[in-house]
């Protein structure tokens, strides 16, 4: 492929003291995918996401947005490049003591270049996208888990990101919910062309959204592809994480570390 992408993770290593968490992570985000990242729990998914938002630097390797090296930006640049990129975090993250309308005000006021009367027009714009018309001052805690995950997609489009993080936008939701939420992470990405990474590890989900799929399993990237490459993978380790399996190479390395 030759389009420029508008991530590059190049031979990414991350070590938490000494701990190896990401060992040479190749992969590339192109303009308008929907980059579902799977992968274990602790593997290192949202540590991936971390690094491409620039709060976490990589002990070797580099990542790249467009033709900006994330981890040598100065904190202002840093700071521009974070307000293109719209993070929906794992169980939302809306501040409980602030509405609906200053949870996504903040980023907009932080950066200060807009009145206030534009913000509140945002506000209602960005609320009416995701189904939330009029809740402006709501209180986090006066909304069920799937209202917060809208709003919290709400604050991530305020500022028009050309890019969007989802943490398993379907943690603690239950399936129909999760299936709306999905729906919605479909339709917002394709309405406002916007390029987006999901990672989860639930496999409904997961292929529900998916242009593309990327697999990461002990520090490395595996497989990376259409779903179609996914469903008839023929790499142990996809086939046991896509169906499911209780027998494979990633429960042996469990009884492995059981038996000794
Ligand atoms: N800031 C940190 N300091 C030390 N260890 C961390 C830190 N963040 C994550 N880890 C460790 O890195 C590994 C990967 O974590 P994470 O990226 O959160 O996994 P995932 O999102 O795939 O569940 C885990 O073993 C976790 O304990
Ligand atoms: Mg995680």
């Amino acid at each position: 492929m030759t389009e420029t992408p508008l991530v590059h993770l190049n031979q990414v290593i991350l070590a938490f003291s000494g701990k190896p968490v990401l060992n040479g992570i190749e992969l590339k985000i192109f303009p308008r995918d929907r980059l579902v990242i799977l992968g274990q729990s602790g593997g290192g998914k949202s540590t991936m996401l971390r690094l491409i938002l620039g709060i976490l630097k990589p002990t070797a390797g580099e990542i790249k947005y467009k033709h900006l090296r994330v981890n040598r930006l100065s904190r202002s640049k840093l700071n521009l490049l974070r307000s293109r990129i719209g993070m929906v975090y794992q169980y939302s993250a809306l501040i409980s003591s602030l509405n609906v309308r200053d949870n996504l005000a903040l980023p907009a006021r932080e950066l200060g270049r807009k009145p206030e009367s534009e913000i509140d027009t945002l506000v209602e714009e960005k609320l009416a996208l995701v189904g939330m018309s009029g809740t402006e001052g709501k209180m986090p805690s006066e909304l069920s888990g799937g209202m917060r995950k809208r709003v919290s997609l709400a604050r991530a489009l305020m500022m028009d990101p050309e890019l969007m993080l989802f943490d398993e936008p379907s943690a603690g939701l239950d399936p129909v919910m999760s299936s709306v939420i999905d729906e919605l992470i479909i339709n917002l990405t394709e309405k406002t062309n916007t390029t987006s990474v999901i990672v989860t590890h639930e496999m409904d989900s997961a292929f529900r959204i998916a242009t593309r799929m990327a697999m990461l399993y002990q520090g490395a990237i595996i497989q990376d592809g259409s779903p179609e490459e996914f469903k008839t993978s023929e790499d142990p380790v996809v086939r046991q994480f896509v169906t499911g399996g209780v027998e494979g190479p990633m429960t042996e390395q469990l009884s492995d570390a059981n038996n000794s």
